[in-house]
C-alpha cells in the first residue's frame, strides 16, 4: 500500500477582489498525493490549478481545509521553526524561467539562495561544491556557476530553477507549468530530467499542465480541475481510455490525433454545465466509481456511471 505523503482536505481559497466580488478560486477539493508519485494537474486556464499548488506550500493562508505533510497540517498556527521545516521539504518550479531567476544574482547565488537560508553548508568552500554537485546533477556545468541568468537558454535556466530546488533536499516538488514557456524540443528533455531525478531521489511531484499529451506522459494520476472544483482524479491510463466526467470528456477530445484521417473525421465535444441538473440540496461530491476512479457527482449521476462502467 502506497504512503500518503500529503492530504488535501476540502482546501477553498477565496480571494476577496473587493465587495461584492468573491473569486472562490479554490472550492473545496479534497485528494492524496503518494510519496513518490507524480499527480498531473490539468484544467482550463483559471480553474485554480496554480492556486491549489500555492495553497498546498502556503504561499497563501487557506480560507478553509486542511493539508496535511506526512500527517501534520501545514496551514493552522506555525512557529517560524516549523515554517522552515516546511519550506524545506515542499519546493516550487515555476513556469516562467526567466522571471523566477533574480537578474543580478550569479548562478551559484541563486542555487544556494536555500542551502544559505537553512544553514546546509559548513564552509564557503563546501557551499560551492555543493553548488557544483547540483549544477552537474541538473546536466550543466561548474563554469556556469558563476553566470548570471540572461547568459543562459529558455532549458538552461529551468535548469537552474531545478537546482534551486533541489538545494535543500525537498521530498516534495509543485512543477508549475514547468515546461510551458519552452520550446517543443526542449520540453521533453526538461521532463526526462524531471522523471530521471525522480527516481533517483525519490521526489514526489504535482505536475501542473496544459498540455495534455505531456501530463499523461509523465504522470501516475491526473486530477481535472473545473471552476475551483476537481471533477475526476484517476490513474492516467484510466483517465484517457474512460473519463467519465463530462468536463473532462471534452478537454480529452480536444486533444489532436496523430492520425490525419481520424483526426478529420472525430467529434469534439464541448461541456455543457446543464446537462447535470441537479436537485436544490443534492449532494455533489468526489465519489469512487472504481477502485482509484473518482468523479464529482451526485448519488443519481454515480448509480448510472458504476452501471456502465467499463473495466
Ligand atoms: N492573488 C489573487 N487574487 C485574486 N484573484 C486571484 C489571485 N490568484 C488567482 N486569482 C484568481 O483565481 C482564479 C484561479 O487562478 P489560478 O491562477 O489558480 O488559475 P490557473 O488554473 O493556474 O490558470 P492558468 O492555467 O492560466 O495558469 C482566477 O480567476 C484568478 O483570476
Ligand atoms: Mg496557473
Amino acid at each position: 500500500m502506497a504512503e500518503k505523503l500529503i492530504e488535501i482536505r476540502n482546501l477553498k481559497q477565496h480571494f476577496n477582489v473587493g465587495r461584492p466580488n468573491l473569486v472562490k478560486a479554490v472550492d473545496g477539493i479534497s485528494f492524496d498525493i503518494y510519496r513518490g508519485e507524480t499527480l498531473g494537474l490539468v484544467g482550463e486556464s483559471g480553474c485554480g490549478k496554480s492556486t491549489t499548488g500555492r495553497s498546498i506550500i502556503r504561499l497563501y493562508d487557506a480560507t478553509d481545509g486542511e493539508v496535511l505533510f506526512e500527517g501534520e497540517n501545514v496551514h493552522g498556527t506555525k512557529s517560524t521553526k516549523e515554517l522552515k521545516k516546511f519550506n524545506r521539504k515542499m519546493q516550487m518550479i515555476f513556469q516562467d524561467p526567466y522571471a523566477s531567476l533574480n537578474p543580478r544574482m550569479t548562478v551559484a547565488d541563486i542555487i544556494a539562495e536555500g542551502i544559505d537560508i537553512h544553514g546546509l553548508a559548513n564552509s564557503k568552500q563546501e557551499r560551492m561544491e555543493r553548488v557544483y554537485e547540483l549544477l552537474e546533477t541538473v546536466g550543466l556545468n561548474k563554469e556556469h556557476a558563476s553566470r548570471y541568468p540572461h547568459e543562459f537558454s529558455g532549458g538552461q535556466r529551468q535548469r537552474i530553477g531545478i537546482a534551486r530546488a533541489l538545494a535543500v533536499e525537498p521530498e516534495f516538488i509543485i512543477a508549475d507549468e514547468p515546461i510551458s514557456a519552452l520550446d517543443v524540443s526542449i520540453q521533453a528533455q526538461v521532463v526526462n530530467l524531471m522523471k530521471q531525478l525522480q527516481r533517483d531521489k525519490g521526489l514526489t511531484y504535482l505536475f501542473i499542465a496544459h498540455d495534455l499529451s505531456m501530463v499523461k506522459y509523465i504522470s501516475d494520476r491526473i486530477g481535472v480541475m473545473y471552476y475551483g472544483k476537481l471533477v475526476e482524479l484517476a490513474p492516467a491510463d484510466v483517465l484517457y481510455k474512460n473519463p467519465l466526467h463530462p468536463y473532462t470528456q471534452s478537454l480529452l477530445s480536444a486533444i489532436p490525433l496523430p492520425d490525419p484521417e481520424t483526426e478529420r473525421t472525430r467529434r469534439r465535444t464541448s461541456y455543457d454545465p446543464d446537462v447535470h441538473e441537479y436537485a436544490d440540496g443534492e449532494e455533489v461530491q468526489m465519489r469512487e466509481v472504481s477502485k482509484g476512479h473518482f468523479v464529482y457527482c451526485s448519488e443519481k449521476e454515480f448509480q448510472k456511471l458504476q452501471k456502465q462502467y467499463k473495466n
